[in-house]
């Protein structure tokens, strides 16, 4: 079976070519490297034998994008594709919109266009907004977003409901993540954000190796279990095993599903601090700062419906993920060079 895989050479994308290939499946990767670098190619040969076809591509470039799917006959399509900063999108939403939402209708159009079966959309768990309490079920619907990065993805999520209304052969799976962390066990893949990290755990990298000097923690006032926000994180190798069996599903079935990718499992920032502790061998500085504009005590996942429509249960453990998030940071101080 041949995937198209756009944003194929991302943080989630890279894993995600890894386990389609170890599971036997042809991908073909869009990407405009935005975001990554060719030698993310290098490296998923490096791990699976595999040199995949990449082709340097924006998925705004419509006719680039067209030449792909003449090229080829895909069975399915994986959209990783996207700009994901949720400051940025505050500061320029217009940029987002055309990129997240415009850059996905030229996808959707060609995915009806050559009758791709299959279609799996990266969403995130920011599409529950503030409105609901956890674990967050799928059945909540759509929440109220906070900032344009989430409402890029809550967008695309009504667009695929519809397109699949209309469009019986096409089966959509849309992934909504929660807390994605961690890298690759051989320290080759993992995420290389640009300047200062604006997410936790790469944040703690930073400060792990000395980069960064110490963690803001963004508020100990929260009703939780040490009043630091809790989140559901889960490894991107789990991650990107979701989507072969998104895929494997949607392939089976029509219609489109809205599928939680969590653990289930909620930890505070400073559980992960220590986590990150013992992962890493000494201690980790922090402050405790004003609580972050747009924030929720707490996210984690209801995992019961991965479970059961895809068979889907997490592998790895938060030690695991803050073991592989620090080799990797080790392994790659410069990044992914
Ligand atoms: P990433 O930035 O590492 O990967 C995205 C890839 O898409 C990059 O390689 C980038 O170069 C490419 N890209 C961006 N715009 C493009 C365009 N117009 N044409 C072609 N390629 C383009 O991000 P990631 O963390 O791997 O996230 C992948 C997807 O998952 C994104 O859609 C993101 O919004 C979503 N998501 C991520 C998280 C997370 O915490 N990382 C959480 C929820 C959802
Ligand atoms: C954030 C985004 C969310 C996006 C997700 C992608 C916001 C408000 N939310 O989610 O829309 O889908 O990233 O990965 O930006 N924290 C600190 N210090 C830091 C960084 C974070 O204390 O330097 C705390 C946060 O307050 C939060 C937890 O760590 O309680 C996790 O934060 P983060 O990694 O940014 O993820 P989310 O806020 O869940």
């Amino acid at each position: 079976m041949k995937i198209l895989v756009t944003g194929g050479l991302g943080y989630i994308g890279s894993h995600t070519v890894v386990e389609l290939i170890k599971n036997g499946y042809e991908t073909v990767i869009v990407d405009n490297l935005y975001n990554s670098n060719e030698h993310v190619l290098e490296r998923i040969e490096k791990i699976t034998g595999v040199k995949p076809e990449f082709n340097k591509v924006d998925i705004l470039d419509r006719n680039g994008l067209e030449e792909v799917f003449k090229r080829h006959s895909f069975d399915g399509v994986i959209h990783f594709a996207g700009y994901k900063a949720v400051g940025e999108s505050v500061a320029i939403p217009l940029t987002y919109y055309e990129n997240n939402v415009a850059g996905s209708l030229n996808l959707y159009e060609l995915i009806k266009k050559y009758n791709v079966k299959s279609l799996i959309f990266s969403s995130s768990a920011t599409v529950y907004g503030d409105s609901f309490a956890s674990p967050m079920k799928e059945e909540y619907g759509l929440g109220v977003t906070t900032n344009p990065y989430g409402t890029t993805k809550l967008m695309n999520e009504m667009i695929i409901t519809d397109f699949a209304k209309t469009n019986r052969n096409i089966s959509a799976v849309i992934l909504r993540y929660f807390n994605p962390i961690g890298a690759h066990e051989s320290g080759l893949l993992g995420e290389v954000p640009n300047g200062i990290p604006n997410n936790l755990v790469p944040y703690i990298a930073r400060v792990a190796n000395g980069t960064l000097d110490y963690l803001n923690v963004y508020g100990d006032d929260y009703d939780t279990v040490d009043g630091t926000g809790v989140r559901d994180y889960i490894h991107v190798v789990d991650l990107a095993r979701a989507h072969v069996l998104a895929l494997k599903y949607a392939n089976e079935h029509n219609g489109c599903e809205v599928i939680n990718v969590g653990s289930g499992t909620g930890y505070s920032v400073l559980e992960v601090l220590h986590a990150y502790e013992k992962a890493c061998g000494h201690k980790i500085a922090y402050h405790v700062t004003d609580r972050r504009p747009g924030d929720i005590a707490t996210s984690f996942a209801d995992t019961k419906k991965a479970e059961k429509l895809l068979g889907f249960k997490v592998e790895r453990d938060i030690a695991d993920m803050c073991r592989d998030s620090y080799n990797f940071t080790v392994k790659n101080p410069d990044g992914i060079k």
